[in-house]
């Protein structure tokens, strides 16, 4: 399954179904989603138009740093990726493998793509964030030498 499956640049054509493998991935890990839960739909769009909205915004800031997985024409996967020059950083804001590519060593293999990009882009650091929730994430990201810095808390409240 794992051979033959190529990183390549992002174009234009893929946004759709990028925006698509997001809504069909990141069920049980969004915050959107939690937000959605516990308030139902925000001002009537749901978790899925919020979380393909944050692709579109990567694709616009750095669409030279989103790496898309494909084998024979289909994407099994997607990295984005933001750089911050001016501290020397570079982020991962979103990834997602669709659900019969797992397991294959992808997602790891997006990210390795990502830190060497965030190199010969010039970065020094590179940061990722996962929910506490996310146990894929959790165990992931430090296989792939991300050390844990912080925990963060997501309050929201009615008004
Ligand atoms: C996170 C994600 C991109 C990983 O993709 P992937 O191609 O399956 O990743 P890999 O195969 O490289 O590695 C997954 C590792 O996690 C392990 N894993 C799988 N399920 C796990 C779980 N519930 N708890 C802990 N580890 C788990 C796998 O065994 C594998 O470990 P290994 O490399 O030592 O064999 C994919 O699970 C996904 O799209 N998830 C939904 C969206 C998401 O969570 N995105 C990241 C938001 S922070």
């Amino acid at each position: 399954m794992s051979e033959g499956i190529v990183i390549r640049h992002y174009r234009p054509e893929d946004l759709p179904q990028l925006r698509l493998i997001t809504v069909e991935s990141f069920g049980g890990v969004a915050l959107e989603q939690m937000l959605e839960e516990r308030f139902g739909l925000l001002n009537g769009r749901s978790w899925r138009e919020r979380k393909a909205e944050h692709i579109d915004e990567d694709c616009r800031q750095n669409s030279g740093g989103v790496f898309v997985a494909e084998k024979g024409g289909e994407i099994l996967g997607y990295i984005t990726t933001r750089l911050d020059p001016a501290n020397g950083r570079g982020r991962i804001p979103n990834m997602a493998v669709i659900e019969k590519a797992r397991g294959l060593g992808l997602g790891r293999r997006l990210i390795q793509h990502a830190l060497d990009y965030f190199r010969q882009s010039g970065m020094k650091i590179a940061q990722i964030e996962t929910m506490a929730s996310n146990d894929v994430g959790q165990y992931l990201y430090p296989s792939c030498g991300f050390q844990e810095i912080a925990r963060q808390v997501h309050y929201a409240m009615e008004l």
